[in-house]
């Protein structure tokens, strides 16, 4: 039997832009690879279809959901939806995260402000609405994705970003000791690296002609400051968040899983 076999999983912003792979779609795809039916919730519905129809085409289950994960009506809703196209909700996965460049000086209030409302209530506000179905059942997993940003600065002022997947450490330990008597875990997920159309995206707005980037050689630099000699993929974000989710992780709860190739051994 797989893992997850008769398990239903939301996960938050696994469309991904461009129809490139991020770490949401690549974590959907591989939590329905182990028997999981998928909510695909994201505020862009066709990236969110594009991941149902790749999870469907490999025999799984998925359903799209139009949200944004910053809008309480629209979590609501999207929760209510999930609930109604395949009766219960038993994991958890918040993934929606944004960035701005920027240091202590330079970041701009609205920045600052929009990384806070997106990056905490990405994960404060999907776990508020699954919650009562979580303590309903005496069940539920909640797995949070933050980055290894959040622990340490890692050599480029990300000020705002930095802080704010920091405090999705903080909540989620405190979540963690919360829910706990009501059978429930959460824990986090800190990727390093990763090669995803965000990461690609960031690199490009902070680089002055974008159209000449020579990717190839970009990879082999960052490889290099990398101790397992290679960037990261989603799909390696998404074996830990598998991980995390299935029974063989029952008794972890409250902590962090590092993906980064053994970049925080040397920072
Ligand atoms: N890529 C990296 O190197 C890296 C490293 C560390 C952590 N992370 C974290 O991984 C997570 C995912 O990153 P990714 O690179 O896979 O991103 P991505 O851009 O590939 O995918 C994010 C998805 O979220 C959706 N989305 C954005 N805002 C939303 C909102 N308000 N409501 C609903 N959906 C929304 C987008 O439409 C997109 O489909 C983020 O939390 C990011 O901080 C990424």
């Amino acid at each position: 039997m797989k893992r997850l076999q008769g398990r239903v999983a939301l996960v938050t912003g696994a469309g991904s832009m461009n129809g490139g792979l991020g770490n949401g779609k690549a974590t959907a795809i591989r939590l329905a690879q182990e028997g999981a039916a998928i909510c695909v919730l994201d505020v862009d519905l066709d990236a969110a279809e594009e991941t149902c129809a790749i999870i469907r085409a490999e025999g799984g289950s998925a359903a799209a959901v139009a949200g944004d994960v910053t809008n309480e009506v629209q979590v609501s809703s999207a929760v209510a939806e999930c609930l109604g196209e395949f009766g219960q909700i038993d994991i958890l996965q918040n993934n929606v995260g944004i960035l701005r460049a920027g240091g202590a000086m330079d970041t701009s209030v609205a920045d600052w402000d929009l990384m806070a409302h997106v990056n905490m209530k990405a994960v404060f506000l999907p776990t508020k609405h699954v919650l009562p179905h979580f303590i309903e059942r005496r069940y539920g997993i909640v797995t949070n994705v933050s980055s290894i940003a959040g622990q340490r600065y890692l050599g480029t002022p990300y000020i705002g970003y930095n802080a704010t997947k920091g405090s999705i450490i903080s909540y989620t330990r405190n979540l963690a000791a919360e829910v706990a008597p009501h059978g429930i875990r959460a824990n986090t997920v800190l990727p390093g690296f990763i090669d995803t159309p965000m990461a690609r995206n960031i690199i490009e707005q902070n680089t002055e002609n974008p159209k000449q980037i020579d990717w190839e050689a970009l990879d082999q630099q960052r490889a290099a400051r990398i101790p397992l000699g290679r960037v990261g993929t989603p799909w390696d974000v998404a074996n830990a968040a598998v991980f995390l989710a299935s029974d063989e992780a029952s008794y972890i709860t409250g902590t962090e899983i590092t993906v980064d190739g053994g970049v925080s051994c040397r920072v």
